[in-house]
């Protein structure tokens, strides 16, 4: 089945997910890391040359840009990377991409979940599983952050990036199951994630005080 139009198809149902936002509180920043580079593809499915990608549930991630009264943003650029599902960066685009929210604020993207990876040679540090965002829309700070993964053992207090956020309830997603059919032949992963933007014109990221150690540990592995 073509993805592009499995996306289209439950982009309708996947509204039903969106919960309502009382209050649009500006989406909480976060760490940048070291595995953004500028100008990412425009594509709406990443690590889909992950060999994992036809084997593994697919991940839709979906959700609305907003400003600070719950107004939608169209025509925001979403930039989105992550680690592979063996928990890898790569340099190249496999697992990174960039797309723009539509007239109602909506945007999706198809993807797998990120594997953890370790930032410790005794791999006994762990970061949770996330998806990087940055959010650009003239007018607006530029918005950092990180998606992370209801239940994931190393949110918090445990993750091994001490100064992100993945403490903050509303970059935590809980994934809900859709199937095509009944026979439950192709099933898939949703993740609602809506993201509120801060009038203004500065940078919203959280400075890493310690992002040197994660990242030359895991460079060794880029590549595989
Ligand atoms: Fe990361």
């Amino acid at each position: 089945m073509n993805i592009i139009i499995l996306i289209l198809a439950f982009w309708s149902v996947s509204v039903c997910y969106s919960r309502r936002i009382d209050v649009c509180k500006p989406t909480t920043p976060d760490v940048l890391g070291p595995y953004y580079y500028p100008d990412p593809p425009l594509r709406r499915q990443i690590c889909d040359r992950d060999r994992a990608f036809h084997g593994q549930r697919h991940l839709l991630v979906e959700g609305r840009v907003l400003d600070e009264s719950c107004k939608p943003i169209p025509d925001a650029r979403i930039e989105v990377w992550q680690a592979d599902f063996g928990g890898h960066y790569l340099f190249k685009d496999k697992c990174r991409g960039h797309m723009f929210s539509g007239q109602s604020g909506h945007f999706a993207f198809l993807t797998l979940r990120p594997g953890k990876y370790s930032t410790d040679p005794t791999k006994t540090l762990f970061r949770p599983a996330h998806i990087h965002f940055r959010v650009v829309k003239p007018g607006f700070d530029i918005l950092i952050t990180q998606m992370y993964f209801n239940g994931d053992s190393n949110l918090g207090k445990n993750d091994s990036c001490r100064d992100c956020s993945s403490k903050s309830a509303d970059l935590v997603v809980k994934l809900h199951e859709m199937c095509a059919d009944n026979t439950k032949r192709y099933c898939f992963n949703i993740a609602h994630f809506d993201i509120v933007l801060k009038s203004g014109d500065k940078i919203d990221v959280v400075q890493d005080s310690d992002d040197s150690l994660p990242e030359l540990l895991d460079i060794a592995e880029v590549g595989k």
